[in-house]
């Protein structure tokens, strides 16, 4: 069996029990980390079977999910670990018992906390208070999971992540504000097209630039898709209305109408670029059918590569 302890800790790279609420706390080394030992236990999965034997990973899932919650389950599992699914609506902080005797309680039980809720300061409480590992499975702030997975499938897709370049179309919204952060870690130049109004939070955007200064990236916001996708190696959207936000659903089919990835719309990309889209898609929304079913889109290995990325995160942050 291989060594993980050995792969995974190194004098200055120590995961060991810390919170993945945000890329923003792990440096670029420690990313290109994670993502090499996703690689490694993607190709020898068996040589994992027992890593996390024995462990418990607690899972609040305050809004709903398909990719996030089968693939950290099924990630225990393939770990040797287990999962658990905890619903607020059954649980008691959902009847207003305090995070802190929540996060407390927990701690005495599960390894680690997933949580997926609206509130990311909800979060960030969580974490304060348990004294195990908390993962962040999307807040409205922040989607560190899928940003993972979406270097790794750039990666694994174009070969290298800096220098390359990505253009994301669409709303200023958690999945753009990891993808960003992600960008700027790594290197690689990002632009980011959305109406006027749905910009990405000014406090984040400013947070990833301070990030893209050390690694060389160009961080760009445009109110432009066609200039922003222009000769790039990656395309990417997300739904218009995100969880949480449905009642502006009306409103924002009209003012994102310019902002559509169609085939017009990517032949302004380099001819061997990607499609990505972290799920659920809306097609004739913010993608047609004809570019997330086409043969550029490569969005079910960016949905498999959940499973991998956080395989690599639970071992990271639970090994020791
Ligand atoms: N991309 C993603 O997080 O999908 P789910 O909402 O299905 O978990
Ligand atoms: N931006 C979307 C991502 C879903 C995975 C949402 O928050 O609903």
């Amino acid at each position: 069996m291989l060594n993980v302890k050995a792969t995974i800790e190194t004098k200055d790279q120590t995961f060991y029990g810390r919170d993945f609420l945000t890329l923003l706390d792990y440096t670029p080394k420690e990313i290109s980390k994670l993502l090499e030992n996703a690689l490694e236990i993607k190709n020898n999965k068996a040589a994992y079977s027992e890593a996390l034997k024995g462990q418990s990973l607690g899972m609040i899932f305050e809004n709903a999910s398909t990719r996030t919650r089968v693939s950290f389950e099924v990630g225990m599992t393939q770990l040797g670990g287990h999962a658990l699914f905890l619903s607020p609506k059954d649980m008691q902080i959902g009847r207003g018992e305090p995070v802190k005797d929540t996060a407390n309680a927990l701690s005495r039980y599960v390894d680690a906390i997933m949580i997926r809720t609206n509130s990311h300061e909800l979060v960030e409480d969580l974490a304060l208070h348990a004294s195990v590992p908390v993962i962040n499975a999307l807040t409205d702030n922040y989607h560190p999971c899928q940003a993972m997975a979406d270097l790794l499938t750039i990666l694994e897709h174009k070969g290298s992540l800096k220098g390359r370049k990505i253009a994301y179309v669409g709303d200023g919204n958690n999945v753009a504000h990891s993808l960003l952060v992600a960008s700027a870690k790594v290197g690689m130049d990002m632009t980011i097209a959305t109406p006027e109004g749905y910009e990405v939070n000014a406090e984040i955007f400013e947070k990833a630039q301070k990030a893209a200064e050390e690694t060389g990236a160009k961080i760009v916001q445009t109110h432009d898709p066609k200039a922003a996708v222009t000769d790039v190696d990656v395309i990417y959207t997300d739904v218009w209305a995100s969880m949480g936000f449905e009642q502006e659903q009306e409103q924002r089919l009209k003012q994102f109408f310019d902002y559509q990835v169609n085939d017009e719309l990517t032949l302004l990309a380099k001819e061997d670029f990607i499609f990505l889209h972290c799920l659920p898609a809306h097609r004739g929304e913010e993608v047609t059918a004809e570019v997330i079913d086409g043969n550029r889109s490569v969005v079910y290995d960016q949905a498999e590569n959940r499973l991998h990325a956080q395989k690599a995160i639970l071992l990271a942050l639970l090994s020791n």
